[in-house]
């Protein structure tokens, strides 16, 4: 069964409590949160503040997706926040394994998300230092958009890199994630589904939520 991880930047920002509650009763595996700065994406969301009211509104996995330049200068303010997973840009980080190796000292899982026109090959030589790859398959910055088909092929690639070499690597899929293209994803090899449009637009987001989960 797919791991499911609404992203918030969909939810309603004038009752996040309820939002929460309802994540919290559902099979929602983790919370999806996304950090842009108006730098490394053309939009800007929130920061360590907001995560902070997020961990104490749940138990369920805070999960931090860093569109972020720099992210090693917020990695020890996110810690502290209560991120469980962090995520950080390929694209952004000059020196990613310094990088990943401070997210891991700290204790939380480190993962690298990758641009639609950044191949899965750039992982080659940290694969075996990460727990997951978020492959965008929308170009961040804003939630409803649609999937970029192509990155099918990217998750197949990035599946057998990881199945080849014995790793325990999940592949996290992010952006335009629908009922009707999950089956084919998960088909490809994903591991985790963020859905954000798809959850807090729809009229029965705990329904939905089951639906994803059960494919
Ligand atoms: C996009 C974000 C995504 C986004 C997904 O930059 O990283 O997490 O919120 O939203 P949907 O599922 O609506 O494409
Ligand atoms: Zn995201």
């Amino acid at each position: 069964m797919p791991i499911i991880a609404p992203s918030l930047l969909s939810a309603n920002y004038l009752n996040l409590e309820a939002d929460c509650k309802m994540l919290n009763v559902s099979e929602a595996d983790w919370y999806h949160l996304d950090v842009m700065d108006g730098n490394f994406v053309p939009n800007i969301s929130f920061g360590p503040m907001l995560i902070e009211f997020f961990r104490k509104a749940t138990t369920k996995v805070c999960d931090v997706h860093l569109m972020i330049v720099n992210p090693e200068n917020y990695t020890e303010q996110f810690k502290n926040a209560g991120a469980d997973n962090l995520t950080v840009h390929l694209e952004a980080c000059h020196h990613l394994h310094r990088n990943i190796q401070q997210i891991k000292s700290l204790g939380m899982k480190a993962g690298v998300a990758l641009n639609p026109h950044t191949s899965v090959s750039a992982l080659n030589d940290i694969l075996h230092d990460i727990d997951l790859v978020c492959l965008m398959s929308v170009n961040p910055g804003f939630g409803g958009q649609k999937f970029i088909p192509y990155t099918l092929e990217k998750i197949k690639l990035l599946r057998k890199m990881i199945d080849e070499r014995g790793l325990n690597v999940k592949i996290e899929i992010d952006g335009g994630v629908t009922i009707e293209n999950a089956p084919s994803i998960i088909a490809a090899g994903a591991d985790v589904l963020v859905a954000g449009n798809t959850v807090f637009k729809s009229v029965n987001p705990i329904e939905t939520i089951k639906q994803l989960k059960s494919l």
